[in-house]
């Protein structure tokens, strides 16, 4: 059919080709797009249909990357060359004596020139190009022998599906390279997966591992897999003299390569390299296990040759391994301070990474369930870089059937509250209004300007008054006296009649800042005054069920359960009533008695970036009230962005993407004019 095609479509057919494997490189590779995603979706959609109507499909077209039917198993592939392993090296120690090895079996002592690149931890692939085409992907196998997983490979779109760029393309060579998943892919997926209730995966490489082998290459296309080019194994019509030389020409042929590459002369300079990108890998956004150490020269390599399995011409210097073994006395649950509960695990004292670790956060109870963790357990623990160690996994083999679960507790291990744990989030709160630990938080933001706005009653004074005793409560605040104040150290007799004037005044306030002030999980400014204006006074939410708050028509379910869940707590309700007969006077000018339901932003998604004259939660819970969606961030979906003071990358993204920006005062205007 080729031949009745008019050239002229011809022509246009492999210029698009060309140039969306160009954009595709830009954007998948070089992380630099040049044109928008929608310029690239136009071409990419204006290709498909010359290709669906003239039945004319390059080996390289972008569109030969998804669509392809899933297999029933994956077909054997044998290497022309061994893909090999490696020795590893724990210490520098090791290092240097690799070093002394390769100049004992050479005889030689002149000095070595090595190359140091990052050891990604994911899946070696091998991709045969045969005159410039990607034919075949396999992987590792037993270094033998592999899959073949041409499919699915092809869905990775930094893989290129042809040689370009470089002169003299050869008419064979097997690149190979490592196929991995970022960390933040990785927990994304296995947050998906944990709401589907999959199992989940244990890291990102076996994350990788899966998505590539996998029968049904729209699975694959639907993960986010990146490949790293490091080596070639068969290759005909092109000769490399050394590994640089080879990494400079797959980057040039638009291969993506490992950010960092070392070459240095000398081992004192391979562990200067390797200690530059142990540093600097903690800023990568995959993970990596070590360096890989080589030779540079392929003759010297070939002169080295392979032991059995490990080429004696490469090391993999291995990064400490933050990890150690150890057992659970005890779990305690932790009230921080915005009254989230998380589950501490007390260890037996253990040395990891030249640390002793005698406590692990276990985050939260789905991740107990998840990993199954009970008092007794005998567990494998990791500190990575200087975040809090972490248990990775229990040793099942170590139970001895005495071990204890340890269940979310009733009631708040503090206060003795009630304890909430709301649907589809993982966090368990204690919703007390005294609980000590969370209490000086809550009186800050009960003082706070927009709520009792009781001046001289900043964070430094709550702090002072917290520590000496006077204040463990809002009903403190009330019955402090100014001779109180005059012991203290930062009081003089004005300041402290001051002080005490503040608290009086805010004793007359208005129901929306009353209900602000008490600091209910999801009620802001916005929902505060939107319950005022449907509640006539405090009293009438007492008690009140989640199906009464549902009624007004912004109120959404969370908001309205946390509200319902509040004000049916004995605790809340006493400290409330004693507010009440301690002169408080509540006014509510809001109120407008019946039920107004106005949603401005109905079906609008806004993200904000940079800083605004509110709160940014407070600014999302606006938009929410309003009907609007508040995401995190920009797509081609998002309607506007709301601009603040040094904004962030989502600008450049709302420009990218061509999205409509405004301030915080056309937001406002915008609710207005749609009301
Ligand atoms: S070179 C003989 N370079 O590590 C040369 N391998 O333990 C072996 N790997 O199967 C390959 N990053 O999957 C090389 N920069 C890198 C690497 C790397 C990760 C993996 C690869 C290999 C395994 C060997």
């Amino acid at each position: 059919m080729a031949e009745n095609i008019p050239e002229h479509i011809k022509k246009e057919i492999e210029k698009l080709v060309k140039e969306l494997n160009y954009h595709c490189y830009r954007y998948y590779v070089l992380d630099s797009p040049v044109i928008s995603d929608e310029e690239y979706d136009r071409l990419y959609r204006h290709l498909k249909e010359l290709e669906d109507e003239y039945h004319y499909v390059l080996p390289d077209s972008p569109t030969r990357r998804v669509g392809a039917p899933p297999l029933d198993k994956f077909e054997k592939v044998k290497h022309t060359e061994p893909m090999l392993s490696l020795d590893n090296a724990f210490s520098y120690d090791e290092v240097i004596e690799f070093d002394k090895r390769i100049k004992r079996f050479l005889g030689s002592g002149e000095v070595i020139e090595y190359t140091v690149e990052p050891k990604y931890d994911g899946l070696a692939i091998e991709l045969t190009y045969k005159n410039g085409l990607l034919s075949r992907a396999s992987t590792r196998g037993d270094g033998y022998e592999g899959e073949d997983v041409t499919q699915n490979i092809k869905t990775v779109k930094s893989v290129p599906l042809k040689i370009e760029g470089v002169p003299g393309i050869p008419g064979e060579i097997d690149v190979r390279g490592e196929v991995y998943m970022d960390i933040e892919d990785f927990e994304r997926l296995n947050r998906e997966k944990e709401q589907k209730g999959e199992p989940l995966f244990a890291n990102p490489r076996n994350a990788a591992a899966g998505s590539v082998r996998q029968l049904d290459p729209s699975i694959t296309a639907s993960r986010k897999l990146h490949l790293a080019c490091y080596g070639v194994g068969f290759v005909k019509g092109i000769e490399f003299k050394n590994q640089w030389e080879l990494i400079k020409w797959l980057e040039k042929a638009r291969f993506p390569i490992p950010p960092i590459v070392r070459l240095v002369k000398g081992i004192d300079k391979v562990i200067e390299a390797v200690k530059e990108i142990e540093e600097k890998q903690r800023n990568f956004p995959f993970e990596t296990d070590g360096t890989v150490i080589k030779v540079n020269d392929f003759g010297l390599q070939r002169a080295l040759g392979i032991k059995t399995r490990e080429p004696r011409w490469a090391i993999a210097y291995k990064f400490p391994a933050h990890q150690g073994t150890t057992n659970i006395r005890q779990i305690i649950p932790s009230v921080g301070r915005t009254g989230v509960i998380t589950p501490v695990a007390m260890l037996e004292p253990v040395r990891i990474g030249g640390v002793t670790v005698s406590r692990s956060t276990l985050h939260n109870w789905d991740e107990i369930e998840r990993k199954d963790i009970k008092i007794g357990d005998t567990v494998v623990v990791e500190r990575a870089g200087d975040v809090i160690p972490h248990v990775i996994t229990v040793i099942k083999e170590k139970r001895t059937g005495r071990e204890k679960p340890f269940p979310v507790p009733e009631k708040c291990p503090v206060c003795g509250s009630k304890v909430v744990r709301e649907e589809g989030e993982v966090a368990v709160r204690c919703i007390g209004l005294n609980c000590l630990a969370q209490v000086q938080e809550k009186i800050k933001h009960f003082a706070s300007r927009g709520a009792m706005d009781i001046e001289g009653l900043g964070e430094k004074n709550v702090e002072l008054l917290y520590s000496k005793g006077l204040i463990h409560n809002f009903i403190d605040i009330y019955k402090l006296k100014k001779e109180d104040l005059l012991n203290l150290p930062r009081f003089a007799e004005k300041s402290a009649q001051n002080l005490i004037d503040a608290i009086e005044t805010s004793k007359s306030t208005t129901l929306a800042r009353f209900l602000y002030a008490l600091g209910i999980l999801h009620v802001g400014e916005y929902a505060a005054k939107l319950l005022a204006k449907n509640f006539e006074k405090l009293e009438d939410l007492y008690k009140i069920s989640p199906e009464e708050i549902m009624k007004i028509p912004q109120m959404g379910e969370k908001t309205s359960r946390s509200v319902s869940d509040f004000f049916n707590d004995t605790e809340n309700l006493h400290t409330l009533k004693t507010l009440k007969s301690m002169g408080l006077k509540i006014t509510n000018p809001d109120f407008e008695g019946e039920v107004k339901g106005e949603r401005p932003l109905e079906g609008l998604t806004i993200v904000i970036t940079g800083t605004l004259p509110k709160p940014r939660n407070e600014v999302e819970e606006m938009i929410a009230i309003y009907g609007g969606h508040a995401a995190t961030s920009v797509s081609k979906n998002t309607d506007y962005v709301v601009v603040g003071d040094n904004p962030g990358l989502k600008l450049k993204k709302a420009r990218e993407f061509e999205v409509k920006t405004i301030s915080y005062d056309d937001l406002l205007k915008l609710i207005e004019h749609r009301t």
